[in-house]
């Protein structure tokens, strides 16, 4: 079973898939770590954000993938903290907006997709990557509770740095920002992480009572 999270920065993804695959026993995707990763390569390498055809080049020779704790690496470094800095934040959407750097992502998302049942994280899995997910919900939150989370996750930023920031990225993302039509709207603006993991479960948990039935 795959089930799709998607939704804007700040809005709980992240905590919410990583909970959900845990409790599940699922494996967890974090698409965003995959763009992230290839923009700090491109950032190490030079290679300019916004052209596509060499980013996707660079990430043809460097595959990105995650060692057995979720840990990102990509050209034989491990980045799984460095893809956070905000540097990364900046340049990161520009990076996957190029479409060829979406055909490539896309394509090694599917191929981790079809390992098995897992929860998956970004902007376009329950509209595009895995269209027939069986799960897809989106989550949404007020801009001032997204800033605040991104502050307790970039410590020693201010406050109205990272709303300017959380905007720019809105904007620059809107384009691959595609809720599917089926998917389940939740606004995390008043839940608790344990809420929004229960109100998860519970959707996986309808699924699959029916296939559960008719083997009575
Ligand atoms: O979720 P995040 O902030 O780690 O995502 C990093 C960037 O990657 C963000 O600018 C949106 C982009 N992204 C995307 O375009 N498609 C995805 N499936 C996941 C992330």
């Amino acid at each position: 079973m795959i089930v799709a999270i998607d939704g804007p920065a700040g809005a709980g993804k992240s905590t919410v898939a990583r909970a959900l695959a845990a409790k599940l026993g699922f494996s967890y995707l974090d698409t965003g770590a995959m763009y992230r990763a290839l923009a700090w390569l491109a950032g190490e390498r030079g290679v300019d954000p916004e052209d596509g055809p060499a980013l996707a080049a660079l990430g043809r020779a460097n595959p990105i993938d995650f060692d057995a704790e979720g840990r990102t690496q990509i050209a034989a470094t491990d980045v799984t903290e460095a893809i956070r800095r905000p540097e990364v934040d900046r340049v990161v959407s520009p990076v996957a907006r190029q479409p060829e750097v979406r055909l490539l992502m896309r394509e090694r998302q599917r191929e981790l997709a079809a390992l098995g049942d897992s929860v998956i994280e970004g902007r376009d899995i329950g509209s595009v990557v895995v269209p027939n997910a069986e799960v897809k919900v989106y989550l949404v939150a007020d801009e001032a509770v997204r800033a605040g989370r991104r502050m307790v996750e970039r410590p020693g930023i201010e406050a109205e740095a990272l709303t300017a920031d959380l905007r720019r990225r809105d904007e620059s993302d809107a384009p691959q920002m595609q809720r599917a039509p089926d998917a389940v709207l939740v606004d995390t603006t008043r839940l608790t992480v344990e809420q929004v993991v229960e109100l998860v479960e519970a959707l996986v948990a309808e699924k699959r009572i029916p296939s559960g039935r008719l083997h009575l």
